[in-house]
């Protein structure tokens, strides 16, 4: 979309929004794959898919015939159902017992890591008269969730008892993947075969067997195993500046407008808090986004946006629905000029992992942040389609 200018199927909004380029999805879904050779791909399409929109984000995807998605929360693997996603959907957290009907419903592929989640899964598959495929959770490092690397074979021995649950897979995630040179990855990876190979010899099947994040990707082949599941790479950011560089391409952009814009004498303050006092004459302009949005509100006199392919100060604190900038060095500067938020513009692009080296977080964040009240505008070809939280107004 042309810089500068808001389009078209906008014109009923606030003059705030988010660009999808889901040509340049599908380039760094094929980026991956290129890499990975013949190992299919999962995609972690898990909250909102990184603040892109799950439902329109997985739909490309699957065009691009990708073998999978992974999503946190059974509800999201629902949302996906709803909208009409086929592909096998793997709920990489689990799933409350209490929700194992909605997965067999919804056709899900649950994580278990729990005797209870086990045993819900095959109470709901017997009340069905079927069976359910679930990946086990293994955990070898991340310490946050799984059953631990030393204990898979117990675990095995609940499975037994539940005939209706196949363990179809397992996997585990890589705690310190995005820096190469850290050899926990490595030990990640053997604890993890060496799971696997217990549980082969106690005899369960797993087809699937998976580690690989973005980081594996690009820089730990031997996590690649049999499925790989990059998530930020797909968004066109690198898990850090450590991995090996490849050309990924940004797929969202965030967009605002000056919706005022004045001249004021030195001293005069902005904002909450009176945290920027101009030392000079100066114009100011007031942007129409604001921390619910996804600008961060640690970048109040800190980060910058881009207006009119300049690089223009954030002065003040950022407020929930505003933010303003000083503008008195960039000529020309009109209201109702578009400022880029993240992403490109003229020869400056302000990315995802810069807004977050302001906001002292992770791009990750950055993206998932973007609000639930900003529109998404999704790009592929001449037809750009609208998707509102507000429906169509
Ligand atoms: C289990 C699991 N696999 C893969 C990913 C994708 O990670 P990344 O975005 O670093 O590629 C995530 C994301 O947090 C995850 O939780």
């Amino acid at each position: 979309m042309a810089a500068g200018v808001i389009p078209p199927p906008l014109h009923a909004h606030r003059p705030t929004w988010a660009e999808i380029d889901l040509e340049a999805l599908a380039w760094n879904l094929g980026l991956a794959r290129r890499t990975l050779g013949s190992v299919p791909v999962l995609a972690v399409v898990k909250a909102d898919a990184y603040g892109h929109g799950a439902v329109e984000v997985a739909r490309a995807l699957e065009k691009e015939r990708v073998d999978w998605f992974g999503v946190a929360l059974p509800e999201e693997g629902v949302e996906l159902r709803r909208a009409g996603v086929t592909r096998p959907v793997l709920l990489l957290g689990g799933l409350a017992p209490a929700q194992a009907d909605l997965v067999l419903e919804h056709g899900l592929t649950p994580a278990v890591f729990r005797a209870d989640q086990v045993e819900a899964l095959d109470a709901a598959a017997g009340r069905r008269g079927t069976r359910v495929s679930a990946h086990l959770k293994i955990d070898t490092g991340m310490g946050r969730l799984g059953v631990p690397a030393a204990e898979v074979v117990a675990f095995a021995a609940v499975l037994a008892r539940s005939p209706r649950v196949r363990l179809a897979g397992a996997f585990s995630h890589l705690a310190a993947a995005d820096d190469p040179s850290d050899p926990f990855t490595e030990r990640q990876v053997e604890l993890f075969l060496g799971a696997v190979q217990a549980l082969r010899s106690s005899g369960l099947a797993l087809e699937a067997i998976h580690l690989a994040n973005s980081a594996a990707v690009t820089d730990h082949r031997a996590a690649w195993l049999t499925l790989a599941r990059p998530g930020i790479v797909l968004y066109g950011y690198p898990p850090s500046s450590k991995v090996s560089p490849l050309p990924w391409r940004p797929v969202l952009s965030l967009k605002s407008t000056i919706i005022y814009l004045k001249d004021v004498p030195a001293g005069t303050s902005i904002g909450y808090g009176r945290a920027y006092v101009t030392p000079r004459p100066a114009r100011i302009a007031s942007l129409a986004i604001g921390y619910d949005d996804g600008l961060p509100r640690l970048l109040g006199n800190r980060g910058h946006v881009l207006v009119r392919g300049r690089r223009a100060p954030i002065v003040g604190r950022v407020s929930m629905d505003l933010t303003t900038l000083d503008v008195t060095e960039i000529p020309g500067v009109r209201l109702g000029d578009v400022a880029v938020v993240i992403g490109g513009d003229a020869e400056e692009f302000l990315g995802a992992d810069q807004i977050a080296s302001w906001a002292e977080t992770i791009s990750w964040e950055v993206l998932c942040g973007v609000g639930a009240r900003v529109p998404r505008l999704y790009l592929r070809g001449g037809h750009p389609t609208v998707a509102s939280r507000f429906g169509r107004l």
